[in-house]
């Protein structure tokens, strides 16, 4: 669904990825951890050619067989191959325009679907990730929402184009437990019933291991490891993933290996 192969991204004086290879096969949730400044968010902008200005990149990508590399790809991979949950909503969402107008604004634009029945599937996903009364919050303005109600409008907007590859940079981080635990749940049941394809972006190395197939890990450009999510974190061969494991504090049951 979603391959990127020897991708390398320089900006003038900066070389952010310098190599960076990673698939994610349908119905597959992968994880990317790695510190922060490590090139995360840059992997998953550049799936969608959104790479900074003057940026100069190689490499190939493609989603569902289609290369960002030429303008007519680029409209086909945003419009209806994937969707991205950005790692801050707020700068996802216009300041001046009701909420519901921005999170509706692809499924009635660029899809053509009837805004009475954009709106209803928006409602229909904000209820699942845990909002309540959605229609009256659609009537709202982004900074009359707490970040976290934010984050749970934009990755409603973001499934409800119905796209095969999802890329979510820290889509859950903002999120308190309960609200995460929610919306974890509405991506396994989408992985489940649509083959929904996840990169799964977070800081959060214990709930990448728990949440993920497979788990890649990444460093100043490069994926420097990858393993499967369930043993990720348990004595990892790799001396910087181990070191990431380390520095990632457990439960103290689980110290013991009772968990
Ligand atoms: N528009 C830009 N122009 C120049 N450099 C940039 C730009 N965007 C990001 N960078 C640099 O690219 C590197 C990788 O940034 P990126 O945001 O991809 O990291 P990240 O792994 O997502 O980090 P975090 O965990 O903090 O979100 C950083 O050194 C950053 O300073
Ligand atoms: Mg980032």
């Amino acid at each position: 669904m979603l391959e990127i192969h020897d991708l390398t991204l320089s900006v003038p004086g900066h070389r952010i990825l310098r190599g960076v290879s990673l698939d994610v096969g349908a119905g597959e949730t992968v994880g990317l951890v790695g510190e922060s400044g490590s090139g995360k968010s840059t992997t998953a902008r550049a799936v969608l050619r959104l790479v900074p200005e003057g940026a100069e990149t190689a490499g190939t990508i493609s989603v569902c067989g289609v290369s960002p590399g030429d303008p007519e790809g680029v409209r086909a991979i945003r419009t209806e191959h994937a969707a991205m949950i950005f790692q801050d909503p707020r700068s996802a969402l216009n300041p001046v325009r009701r909420i519901g107008d921005s999170a509706t604004e692809r499924l009635v634009h660029v899809h053509g679907v009837p805004k009475a029945e954009a709106t209803r599937r928006l409602v229909g996903l904000m209820a699942e990730v845990g909002l309540r009364d959605p229609e009256s919050l659609l009537r709202r303005y982004p900074h009359q929402l707490s970040g976290g109600m934010l984050q749970r409008v934009v990755i409603a907007a973001a499934l409800s184009t119905d796209p095969k590859v999802l890329l979510a940079d820290e889509a859950t981080s903002a999120l308190d437990v309960t609200t995460q635990a929610e919306v974890l749940a509405l991506l396994r049941r989408l992985r489940r019933e649509r083959e929904l394809a996840v990169l799964f972006i977070t800081h959060d190395l214990l709930l990448a291991g728990a949440f993920c197939d497979r788990v890649y890990v990444m460093k100043d450009g490069l994926i420097v490891d990858e393993q499967p999510g369930k043993t990720v974190f348990v004595d990892p061969a790799n001396p910087y993933t181990k070191a990431l494991a380390d520095a990632t504090p457990r439960l103290p049951e689980r110290e013991h290996g009772h968990a």
